[in-house]
């Protein structure tokens, strides 16, 4: 009977796994795009076309030497080499669970509050749920992969804790000043339908860690603007940053900005997102010498987001005519976009090489619309990614989700989907196995493959910064990065890895669904008995 059972269950198991328990997500939560095309509307009077200056266009230049201008301003002297978190550098992915987004640990206020923030270089505000009207579950018990509770921030708590005030210069966002004394409230609406935040703004102490010369830690605060998020909608209520959001975007309020602004450190900050799941955030971080960069592109004179050119897109050895496009970088993505005349072109290469030796299926779990079996294991051929940018720069990523465990064939679909704007975002997926550096100083985007954890490693010797004013960044040679209570954190994700960062979570979370199962049956079969 209990064999029969278990037999039964299996098959049950498998069944769940291949239709309908676990569809898969796709988000973007950063909150670029009303905004350009609001903000391109009130210039032009007008929401569609392409809202760049055409390149090589006088236009186009004059607006690069505004640029210029603008960032010899920022530029400051800085204290520390690097900076990060004080719970530790180490950045944590939990995959569909978590919206397959990025977190990291970081602590606020006095006594300090940790919190399990989504890191999103798509917008600029940090925020954490606060004095809730309307927030995501915050116990541990809602989350497969948590074994704490995520927190709540109560100012009322912090005695370093202070309401802004609309006369503030960081509250220029505010709708509902009318004296100067009034309390800075904001609203924040992110790029995926009706997700939302909304509260007020606080100022408080943000805990952040330095390397000393021996490679031990040094903790360090700094003054740091957030928003009390009193009431969340959208997916921030269903799976997307239930316990906040780090804005990591070159606004005036963003965290790597207000750090470089303390002259803490250079205004530039790294991600690396590493294929088994875990990566490292590193503020003042640029990059190894040997790393391939590009330009980000201004957007009306502004540096306002992390928009790139991508010259041509190259499918396995072929490149295709007139693939290019701009594309904002995105860590609050899910996945990768890229505008649909573009989109066309990759897809039809794609599904042409692959089609070869693998049948084209639709899984309708997924959010994808190239998918693929193949019944030869070895044979299978999956060709590369290649992103040109301007001056030959490029980078290459395995662009498909392999589903874990089939016997004797392999699923797998092209992640990349279609979007109806004029630019696209990479997201998260392209990401992973690099390191990026999100340059602010010098304007660019750097790039370099990296597991992530060698970052705090005998990195020392080559990582000369091509940098202006000669002052070195190198790196420490012996990191001890964990805080014990690292361990606290239950990388269940991160630790069922097998080659692609996007197949563990899912894979996981198939065999929560079975571990769950089987306590039940045998829960069941006890009380049989
Ligand atoms: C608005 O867009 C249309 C089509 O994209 C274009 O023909 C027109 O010139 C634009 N108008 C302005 C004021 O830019
Ligand atoms: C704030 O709280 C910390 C610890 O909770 C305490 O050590 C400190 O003295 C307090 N500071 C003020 C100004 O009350
Ligand atoms: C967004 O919210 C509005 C009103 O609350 C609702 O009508 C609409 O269906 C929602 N859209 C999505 C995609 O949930
Ligand atoms: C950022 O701050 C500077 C000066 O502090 C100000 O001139 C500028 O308008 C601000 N930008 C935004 C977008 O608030
Ligand atoms: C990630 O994988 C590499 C080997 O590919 C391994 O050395 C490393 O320890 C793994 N990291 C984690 C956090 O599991
Ligand atoms: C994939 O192909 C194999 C045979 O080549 C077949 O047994 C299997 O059912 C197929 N899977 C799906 C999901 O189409
Ligand atoms: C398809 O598979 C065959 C062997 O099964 C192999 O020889 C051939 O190179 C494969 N084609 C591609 C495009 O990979
Ligand atoms: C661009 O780089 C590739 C290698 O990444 C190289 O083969 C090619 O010759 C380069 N082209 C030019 C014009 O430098």
């Amino acid at each position: 009977m209990a064999n029969f059972l278990v037999v039964l269950l299996f098959v049950a198991c498998f069944f769940v796994d291949s239709s309908v328990a676990l569809r898969l997500s796709s988000r973007l939560i950063h909150r670029f795009s009303d905004e350009a095309k609001a903000l391109w509307k009130s210039r032009n009077g007008n929401a569609s076309g392409k809202f760049w200056p055409r390149r090589n266009s006088l236009k186009y230049f004059e607006t690069l030497k505004d640029y210029d201008l603008k960032r010899r301003r920022l530029k400051i002297g800085s204290k520390y080499e690097v900076i990060f978190p004080s719970e530790g550098n180490e950045v944590v992915f939990f995959g569909n669970e978590f919206d397959w987004l990025h977190y990291t640990w970081i602590d606020i206020g006095t006594p300090s509050v940790s919190f399990l923030v989504a890191l999103d270089a798509g917008s600029d505000l940090l925020w954490v749920p606060c004095d809730c009207i309307q927030c995501a579950p915050l116990s541990a018990s809602h989350y497969s992969s948590l074994d704490r509770d995520l927190s709540a921030y109560n100012p009322a708590l912090s005695n370093t804790s202070q309401y802004l005030s609309c006369s503030h210069q960081l509250c220029a966002w505010s709708t509902t000043c009318k004296s100067p004394d009034d309390p800075c409230t904001y609203k924040r609406d992110y790029y995926t339908d009706n997700t939302s935040t909304s509260g007020f703004m606080i100022e408080d102490k943000l805990h952040l860690a330095s390397f000393s010369k021996h490679g031990t830690q040094r903790l360090l605060q700094a003054s740091v603007v957030l928003g009390c998020g009193r009431k969340q909608s959208g997916y921030y209520l269903d799976g997307a940053a239930p316990d906040g959001v780090m804005g990591l975007g070159p606004g005036n309020i963003s965290v790597p900005t207000l750090l470089a602004k303390a002259g803490l450190v250079r205004n530039t900050f790294s991600l690396c997102f590493d294929n088994n799941g875990s990566g490292r955030i590193l503020f003042g971080d640029n990059g190894p010498a040997t790393q391939q960069t590009t330009q980000f592109l201004p957007l009306f004179g502004e540096f306002d987001a992390y928009f790139v050119e991508v010259e041509s897109f190259c499918v396995g050895s072929s490149c295709l005519q007139k693939s290019g496009f701009h594309a904002l970088v995105d860590s609050g993505s899910s996945f990768t976009y890229l505008p649909t005349e573009i989109y066309k072109k990759i897809v039809f290469e794609f599904d042409k090489q692959v089609k070869l030796n693998a049948t084209r299926i639709i899984l309708q779990e997924f959010p994808w619309n190239y998918c693929y079996n193949s019944s030869s294991l070895e044979s299978s051929y999956i060709p590369s990614m290649k992103l040109v940018f301007p001056l030959n720069q490029s980078f290459i990523h395995d662009p498909v989700y392999t589903l874990p465990d089939s016997q004797g064939y392999k699923l797998f679909c092209l992640t990349l989907e279609e979007t109806d704007d004029d630019y696209g975002v990479i997201g998260q997926n392209l990401m992973v196995g690099y390191r990026l550096v999100f340059d602010r100083e010098n304007l660019q985007l750097g790039w370099s493959k990296s597991k992530c954890l060698d970052i705090n490693h005998g990195e020392a010797g080559h990582a000369k910064p091509p940098s202006n004013d000669g002052s070195p960044t190198a790196l420490p040679t012996d990191g001890h990065l964990s805080p014990p209570n690292r361990q606290e954190i239950a990388p269940t994700a991160a630790r069922a890895f097998s080659k692609s960062s996007l197949t563990a979570p899912h894979f996981s979370l198939f065999s929560y669904c079975c571990l769950r199962l089987f306590l039940l049956l045998f829960e069941f079969v006890e009380s049989m008995l």
